[in-house]
């Protein structure tokens, strides 16, 4: 009976699944596949507002799209009502994805102000009414992905965890940290433990894991089933097969044909002289080389590429140089998420804007729509 197989067993993810979030303005397709290719088991789209889908916005279709290599694929979805999000499940139901997962944990203002992402952890009655809906509407298996809880007068984790799983949600992803937080506060392995030893839904972790010594060491000191990567990918899809165990040295040859396979794969998605694919993969790009010794002029060319082909021709001289020189490189970009000190830089919201973050417009109706 379906209701005793393990979740990721009907999925066919193995024994030790090592997932992608979902990244706003990131996970599209070329990313998700170069991650898959490097080890992702389970990769998402971004999330998607349950508002734009039932308005049929035509962006929010658009972030949906799917490359036909990918074998397993989850989406994501955040709703300002039970009802809302429980109308939407039931049209991603009948598209192509594997897995729905539930974003309650989104601290970014203009979408908690609309009573979306984390605004829900606020109210466990509202989790238990939304998954149960949600799950109600689909026969795939339904996540749902929060934080600790809103600030530090309101760790609601426990309930909302509890929540979650009474209504039906096939497992659980924790971010340990509170709607409050930024980046610079540790991941709060503690409660992640306490929510896995509550919980007998899986439990994925997530929260600075940056290399495969913090995804033992969050496993180890936690218990969960699985973890999930999110800043620790960009620029290093490499991390997956490191996670898994494998090599976590990156050559010059492997990081040059990864950024072209990528280049290539944006050319397949949006076209190779779209602009939009062009301003879509700087960040991607200064990812990429962050940290290289002697690329100060390469990022900054490529902070302002139009075209695909001209980076591509950047990245190949800029590797060619470096072989020239005999130097057989590790990657540096992984050295230092290593000593963690990877952080978001608010620059890259600009692009997110220019391309495909969470917009205001997706989050309510358009003015000439009538519900
Ligand atoms: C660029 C970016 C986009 C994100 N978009 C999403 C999203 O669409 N859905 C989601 O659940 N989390 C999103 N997150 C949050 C991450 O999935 C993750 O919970 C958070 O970054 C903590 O993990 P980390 O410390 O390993 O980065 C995003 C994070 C970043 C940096």
């Amino acid at each position: 009976m379906q209701a005793h197989t393990h979740p990721w067993a009907r999925l066919g993810l193995g024994e030790r699944p090592i997932f992608l979030a979902p990244l706003a303005g990131v996970s599209d397709h070329p990313f998700r596949r170069l991650c898959a290719l490097h080890g992702a088991t389970l990769t998402y789209v971004e999330m998607l507002s349950a508002t734009a889908l039932l308005f049929e916005s035509p962006r929010t279709y658009g972030m949906m799209d799917r490359h036909a290599s990918e074998r397993i694929l989850g989406v994501q979805l955040t709703g300002k009502s039970a009802d809302e999000t429980a109308r939407a499940v039931a049209i991603l139901d009948a598209l192509s994805f594997e897995t729905i997962d539930l974003n309650m944990g989104c601290p970014v203002a203009k979408v908690v102000k609309s009573g979306c992402g984390s605004a829900i952890l606020r109210d466990p009655k509202r989790v238990y009414e939304t998954v149960k809906l949600a799950t109600e509407a689909t026969g795939k298996p339904l996540s749902v992905k929060i934080r600790l809880g809103w600030d530090r007068q309101s760790y609601s984790y426990l309930e909302v965890a509890d929540a979650a799983a009474q209504a039906g949600a096939a497992w659980l992803t924790i971010h340990g940290r509170l709607r409050c937080d930024d980046y610079s506060v540790p991941v709060d392995l503690e409660r992640i433990a306490e929510i896995k030893r509550k919980l007998t839904i899986p439990v994925v972790g997530n929260g600075n894991i940056f290399s495969r010594a913090d995804a033992v060491y969050m496993q180890e000191r936690t218990g969960v089933d699985a973890v999930m990567v999110s800043r620790g990918a960009l620029g290093n899809p490499w991390i997956f097969r490191d996670i898994a165990g494998g090599d976590a040295s990156v050559t010059i040859g492997e990081w040059r044909d990864a950024v072209l396979a990528h280049l290539k794969w944006q050319a397949e998605a949006y076209g190779l002289t779209s602009g939009f694919a062009a301003v879509c993969m700087r960040k991607h790009l200064l990812w990429y080389v962050k940290g290289w010794p002697g690329a100060k002029k390469l990022r900054e060319q490529l902070s302002h590429i139009e075209s695909l082909e001209d980076a591509g021709a950047l990245i190949d001289a800029f590797a060619a140089g470096i072989t020239a020189s005999g130097e057989t490189l590790r990657l540096p970009v992984t050295q230092e998420q290593q000593e963690g000190r990877f952080v978001w830089d608010p620059k890259y919201e600009m692009d997110r804007k220019l391309d495909r973050g969470v917009g205001d417009e997706l989050m309510s109706p358009p003015e000439s729509a009538s519900i």
